[in-house]
């Protein structure tokens, strides 16, 4: 419930970004290919979490979906590969064979409309980013697959940096504001009363919770202080959580969190993280 890889079944705050993805992959649902759609945004606006909701909606129709974390693909092979491997049901030839042929393989392969998810685009260096956008945005015409993208970048920037790319690719673009106080209020409340039993979170320890996540201006941040509170109180043996857990987490934690947070960032994004700490 408070892990960062838990997805909630409902996302409060986030109706018309859900909208706007679910209209541009609406024509895959009729076989046709589905609209290039840029999800942008400062860290934890639930960009990724909105995409996964549409994703797993996408299973009970005929169009195929790849979710690749660039962090981890990195090259252009590698994200190839791995559409490769979810079109034709096969591992990926060994690197030597040109992209080109792989694509045909898919092409070969796919019958259906395939959804491709670039999460966290900004980490790929732009050259790469360019190269693959701008063959992603040929593939209908040259390979006839129905392929529709949906990157997903912390950087605001992004689509103006592509050069080659830049001329064809002309994506939806849906933004992800930072959460208010009001909106981190609402979707922490709904944490709390599934994650807790009822009562064993003082008002003054949630109030305190929610001022130091709009403080912060960081989600996660707040769902991590709801966890490790929830702890601390354990640890005294209380059966409710006060402001006193809510504050030693904070001092305690604050950098720990922060530490692994920036550790995830790329470069842009660590600078401008220790500003706002
Ligand atoms: N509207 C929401 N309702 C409930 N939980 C949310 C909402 N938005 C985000 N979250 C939660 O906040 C955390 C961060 O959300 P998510 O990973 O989707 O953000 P992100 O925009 O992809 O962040 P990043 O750019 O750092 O990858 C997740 O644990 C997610 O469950
Ligand atoms: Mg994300």
């Amino acid at each position: 419930m408070f892990n960062p890889e838990y997805l909630p079944e409902v996302l409060l705050h986030r109706d018309k970004q859900l909208d706007s993805i679910a209209v541009n992959l609406r024509p895959a649902i009729k076989g046709g290919a589905p609209m290039h759609t840029v999800c942008v945004g400062p860290p934890a606006t639930g960009k990724t979490s909105c995409v996964r909701i549409i994703l797993n909606k996408l299973q009970d129709f005929d169009v195929k979906s790849v979710y690749i974390r660039c962090p981890i693909y990195r090259t252009e092979y590698n994200i190839v590969s791995r559409i490769y491997e979810v079109s034709c049901g096969r591992l990926a030839p060994q690197k030597g064979v040109p992209i080109p042929s792989m694509l045909s393989e898919i092409s070969n392969s796919l019958e259906d409309p395939i959804v491709v998810v670039l999460d966290d685009i900004n980490f790929l260096d732009i050259a790469t980013a360019d190269s693959l956008l701008y063959n992603f945005c040929k593939i209908h015409e040259e390979f006839a697959i129905k392929l529709g993208l949906i990157c997903i970048s912390t950087e605001v920037k992004f689509v103006g940096t592509l050069e080659m790319a830049g001329a064809v690719f002309h994506p939806d673009e849906i933004y992800f504001p930072l959460y208010d106080e009001n909106e981190i209020r609402d979707i922490l409340q709904w944490r709390v009363e599934r994650g807790f039993y009822p009562g064993a979170m003082s008002n003054d320890a949630f109030d305190r919770i929610v001022e130091l996540t709009a403080k912060h201006g960081d989600l996660r941040f707040g769902l991590y202080i709801l966890k490790m509170a929830g702890i601390s109180a354990e640890r005294r043996a209380s059966r409710k959580v006060e402001v006193e857990d809510v504050e030693n987490v904070y001092k305690g934690g604050l950098k720990v969190f922060v530490a692994k947070s920036i550790s995830a960032l790329n470069s842009d994004e660590r600078i401008r993280t220790k500003e706002r700490f």
